[in-house]
């Protein structure tokens, strides 16, 4: 594979304190510097984004954060600026996770955000993805729709600082993964959509790969799957597992 495998570590709303997020991420450091051909990129609760972004001095771990709002500012209890974030070092935001749009995200939301991310000079992480597969095909029109609305401000000459991620709703927190070849299709379709919308440029366009991503799936999903990287959920909030995980990638790539 060319150029290094992007893992996105997807903390959700864990762990409970900040003692255990410490230690987490300090286990998820040693096993990033470890892997070579990994990039790393950490999404942990906001609340403990500043001060374990502020302990870091590497460059192999850069951070994200899982969600925020499009505005600078305002009346808008509960939410943090992306502004915000980046003023905590959040290089990059998660933008349509599917747990978020289950509860409420609009396709119009992720349009402004991954706008204004891109303004802010961060690197949005656009999520798509159908809910559910019913055999009819129609996740290709959802994707195509998601990414329609979510790249709809994006220039040409700017879709190269996006990464899209398409992450099913059905693969979230399941027992089995997607079949990479499934993947490999869903890569060409939306490589496609891309080009469709903003020329030659969306052949290049980066996308990863998530849902269920575990040591044991991740080594076909890169050698079939058509993908640059992997956003992971529960994976990576077990510094055993994140390991194996790096490591696996590691010796697949
Ligand atoms: P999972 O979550 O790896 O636990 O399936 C992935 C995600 O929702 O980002």
């Amino acid at each position: 594979m060319a150029g290094k495998v992007l893992v996105v570590a997807n903390w959700k709303m864990n762990p409970p304190t900040f003692r255990e997020a410490k230690k987490l991420f300090e286990e998820e450091r040693k096993a990033a510097e470890k892997a070579r051909g990994v990039n790393v990129i950490v999404a942990p609760p906001a609340i403990f984004l500043r001060e374990l972004s502020g302990m870091y001095r590497g460059s192999k771990i850069a951070f994200a954060v899982q969600n925020a709002h499009f505005e600078a500012g305002g009346a808008h209890t509960g939410e943090i600026s992306l502004a915000q974030a980046k003023d905590a070092r959040a290089r990059y935001v998660i933008v349509g996770h599917a747990e978020r749009r289950s509860e409420g995200e609009t396709d119009d939301d992720t349009r402004k955000k991954v706008a204004v991310a891109l303004a802010l000079k961060m690197t949005p992480i656009l999520c798509v993805g159908e809910s559910a597969r019913t055999g009819s095909g129609e996740q290709f029109e959802v994707v195509r729709g998601q990414l329609h609305a979510g790249l709809e401000d994006v220039s040409a000459s700017a879709l190269i600082k996006v990464l899209v991620v398409y992450e099913p709703l059905w693969t979230i927190g399941a027992k089995t993964t997607m079949n990479p070849r499934d993947m490999h299709q869903m890569a060409i379709f939306m490589r496609k959509c891309v080009v469709d919308s903003h020329g030659e440029a969306g052949r290049s366009l980066k996308i990863l790969y998530g849902g269920s991503v575990d040591e044991k799936n991740v080594g076909a999903m890169l050698e079939d799957g058509d993908v640059r990287g992997f956003l992971v959920g529960r994976a990576s909030v077990n510094a055993i597992e994140f390991t194996k995980l790096l490591q696996a990638i590691e010796s697949s790539s």
